[in-house]
């Protein structure tokens, strides 16, 4: 007998640029208010969601502080998103977040539109943009490739229904499917604690319905539900597939990223929150995690292993050398992935990528700065550092030969 499908479900898109191209204002334009006026400072600064609907179609968006939180969600196996708008200021053009960002967005393998934003000013350059990403694999539909892009200006709100469009596309494409009664799996996109109502966390429901009155486990707290709201505040009953619910009644606030699971009882809730703490704390208690070699090689679900690197060197021409040096490298019996190549310190970024990417960092005339050491510590991620281009090449070359076992 043939499976039956589970119902279709509504695409989780997350916007993501550059700092100040304009993602807030996009979304404000989207859903026709005014968030980015009240930031303070203009800056995002927690992960919203916010559910629009198109032409009878629901889509959820997630405005994001930037890449870092991204791909901490995707470490811990988080992953909410179904598609990505890379916006770019198109009088500005690719700015180094962009491409991190683009990097981020590629490694975690979703799908990726272009949002040409800031049309209405002067400078604009959309098919600089185009050639600068184009280069970067997103080649325009336009080209021959199968990239969207859609030229818009947020703050004049042109362009919109063309992005929403774009997104409807992709998702139809993707054939997105949730089905809401099975087991349920959601996770902590943000949380807080509510002077009234306790601590808040706000949860994308992947699969099955999140109910008022369920005992859930969040991690190392729980609670029981006793109330939830949609993301315009209103009271809500239930969340099913994708979508974004706050959820009152738990314990203590949760990380972002965490899992959020159905229970029976508040009593097994209890029990296996605790559990979760005691195991989080023997973790921590236990020294350095050695995140091998052999664990990046092993990782690759391809049959050939892949060696996944991140590269920083201190200037662009000389990132360039490295990259350009390590592309003539012959292939032996592992295959070498640049998952991301940028220029400057190894940033927390950097490291959180490697984590979620299983991917080893080298620096050229680089290194991890202040806090960023403890961070390679606590995760063990292997970087290496290198000041004599023929020494990274060497090395690269005896990894790529398979020689490191
Ligand atoms: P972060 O969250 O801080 O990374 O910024 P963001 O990408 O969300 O950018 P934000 O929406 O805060 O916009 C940054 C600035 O660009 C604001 O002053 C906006 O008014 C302006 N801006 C955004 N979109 C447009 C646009 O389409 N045209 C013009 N002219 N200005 C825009
Ligand atoms: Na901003
Ligand atoms: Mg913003």
């Amino acid at each position: 007998s043939e499976k039956e499908l589970a119902p279709k479900r509504p695409p989780v898109v997350t916007v993501m640029g550059h700092v100040d191209h304009g993602k807030t204002t996009l979304l404000d334009a989207i859903r026709r208010t005014r968030v980015a006026e009240r930031e303070v400072g203009g800056i995002t600064q927690s992960i919203g969601a916010s559910v629009v609907n198109y032409k009878g179609q629901k889509i959820v968006f997630i405005d994001t502080p930037g890449h870092e939180a991204f791909t901490e969600m995707r470490a811990r196996g988080a992953m909410v998103t179904d598609i990505v708008v890379l916006v770019v200021a198109a009088d500005e053009g690719v700015m180094p977040q962009t491409i991190e960002a683009l990097n981020h967005a590629k490694a975690a393998g979703v799908a990726i539109i272009v949002a040409l934003n800031k049309m209405d000013r002067p400078g604009a350059n959309p098919d600089r943009v185009m050639n600068q990403l184009a280069a970067m694999g997103l080649i325009p539909e336009s080209w021959g490739g199968d990239t969207i892009y859609v030229p818009v200006s947020a703050i004049k709100g042109e362009g919109i229904e063309d992005l929403l469009e774009a997104i409807i596309l992709i998702a139809d494409l993707l054939d997105l499917r949730g089905d809401p009664e099975a087991p349920l799996k959601a996770y902590v996109i943000e949380s807080r604690l509510d002077k009234g109502k306790g601590p808040l966390a706000t949860v994308v429901v992947r699969e099955g319905t999140l109910r008022v009155g369920d005992f859930v486990v969040v991690g190392t707290t729980y609670g029981k539900i006793r109330a939830m709201f949609d993301d315009k505040g209103d009271p809500i009953s239930s969340a099913g597939p994708s979508m974004p619910a706050e959820i009152m009644g738990i314990q203590d606030v949760p990380e972002a990223g965490t899992l959020v699971q159905r229970v029976d009882s508040l009593e097994e809730a209890e029990r296996i929150a605790k559990s979760n703490s005691d195991l989080q704390r023997d973790k921590q208690q236990k020294t350095r995690k050695e995140f091998s070699l052999e664990e990046i090689l092993s990782s690759s679900e391809e049959e050939k292993p892949v060696l996944n690197l991140i590269l920083k060197a201190d200037t662009a021409g000389s990132l360039e050398a490295v990259q350009n040096a390590l592309l003539k490298l012959e292939k032996g019996e592992v295959d070498m992935n640049i998952i991301h190549a940028g220029v400057g310190a190894i940033s927390d970024g950097d490291v959180i990528l490697a984590e979620a990417s299983k991917a080893l960092i080298v620096g050229f005339n680089v290194r991890p700065v202040g806090k960023t050491n403890k961070l390679i510590e606590e995760k063990g991620i292997k970087v290496l550092t290198y000041r004599i281009i023929y020494d990274l090449v060497d090395d690269m070359a005896n990894l790529l030969k398979g020689l490191v076992k």
